[in-house]
C-alpha cells in the first residue's frame, strides 16, 4: 500500500512492536545536506565515477584520488548536522522494548542524533585503517578542510607498518562486515516491524533484506519519496521524507 499519510494499521504496528528494527540508506541523511547516490543530478555517483573512487583496485591505482575524495566527503559529514528524522529514530529507542539500527551510511549522524549502538553495514568514514595490516588509524580531531569533490591527497602511513590509510567504509567488490551482516539477518528475521528509511534497494545484499523480513512474517514500512525497488516487498509505502515522515509517525503514534 501506498500513502502520503501515516495509516492507522502502520501506526498500530509501530505501537505494538516488542522487536523494531531499523534500515537506514543515504536518504536518511539527504535533509542534513549530505548528497545521495543515485538521485537525479545530485547523487555522487552521477557527478563522481564510482569505479575510479570506490572500489580496491582505485585505491591500489591512485591512492591519493581516492584518499583526498573520502577526505571531502568526511568534511561534508562532519559539517552537516542531524536531521529531524535521525533524531525521531533516536527517541524511537525509548518507546520500544528492543530497537536495533542498521545503516548503509558512512556518516555519523545517527550517532550524533544520540542513537546507541548503530550498525554500519558499509563501515564509516571515521573509522580507516591500514590498508596493509588492518591496525584502525586515528584521524586528526580537526576536520579537514578540502576543496568541493576533493583533491589528490596523500594518505597518512599506518604508524605501525607504514602501509597506506584507506577509507573505512566497504567499497565495490568488498565483502561486507560479516559479523554486522550477520546481525542484521537476524534481526529482519525476529522483528515485529521493519521500518526502511531513504533506500534505492538497488545494492545486494543489503537490498534483500526486507524481503528477508516479510518471509519471516514481519511487516515493513518504507520511507521514501520516491518509489525504489522495495515498493514491491513493503507492507506500507510512506511517500515523504525522512525528516518529515519519521517525527509523523512517532507523533502520530504515542
Ligand atoms: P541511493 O542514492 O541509491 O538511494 C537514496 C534513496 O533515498 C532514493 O530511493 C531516494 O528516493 C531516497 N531519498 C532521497 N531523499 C530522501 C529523503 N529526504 N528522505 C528519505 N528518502 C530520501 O542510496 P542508498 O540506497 O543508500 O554503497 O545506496 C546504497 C549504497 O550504494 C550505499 O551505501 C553506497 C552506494 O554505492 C557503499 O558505499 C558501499
Amino acid at each position: 500500500m501506498t500513502t502520503t499519510d501515516v495509516d492507522p494499521g502502520m501506526l498500530a504496528a509501530l505501537r505494538g512492536a516488542r522487536k523494531l528494527m531499523v534500515l537506514t540508506g543515504a536518504g536518511m541523511s539527504a535533509e542534513s545536506g549530505i548528497p545521495t547516490f543515485r538521485d537525479a543530478l545530485t547523487g555522487l555517483w552521477r557527478q563522481f565515477d564510482a569505479a575510479s573512487l570506490a572500489t580496491p583496485d582505485a585505491f591500489r591505482r591512485d591512492p591519493a584520488l581516492v584518499w583526498g575524495w573520502y577526505e571531502w566527503r568526511r568534511m561534508k559529514a562532519l559539517s552537516a548536522q542531524p536531521n529531524a528524522g535521525h533524531l525521531a529514530i533516536a527517541r524511537l529507542a525509548s518507546r520500544v522494548e528492543h530497537l536495533s539500527l542498521f545503516t548503509q551510511n558512512v556518516d555519523d549522524l545517527h550517532e550524533r542524533a544520540g542513537s546507541h549502538d548503530v550498525q554500519h553495514l558499509h563501515g564509516s568514514l571515521h573509522h580507516p585503517r591500514c590498508a596493509d595490516c588492518a591496525r584502525p588509524f586515528s584521524l586528526p580531531a580537526a576536520a579537514p578542510v578540502e576543496p568541493e569533490g576533493g583533491r589528490r591527497l596523500a594518505p597518512p602511513s599506518c604508524p605501525a607498518c607504514g602501509g597506506p590509510v584507506r577509507p573505512g567504509v566497504v567499497w565495490f567488490n568488498e565483502a561486507l562486515p560479516e559479523d554486522v551482516l550477520a546481525r542484521a539477518f537476524d534481526a529482519c528475521g525476529s522483528c515485529d516491524l521493519l521500518i526502511v528509511v531513504g533506500t534505492s534497494g538497488t545494492v545486494y545484499p543489503v537490498a534483500q533484506l526486507p524481503e528477508v523480513a516479510r518471509r519471516a512474517g514481519s511487516r515493513v514500512v518504507q520511507v521514501n519519496p520516491s518509489a525504489s525497488e522495495l515498493d514491491r516487498v513493503c507492507t506500507w509505502n510512506l511517500r515523504g521524507s525522512a525528516a518529515q515522515m519519521l517525527p509523523a509517525l512517532l507523533d502520530r503514534a504515542w
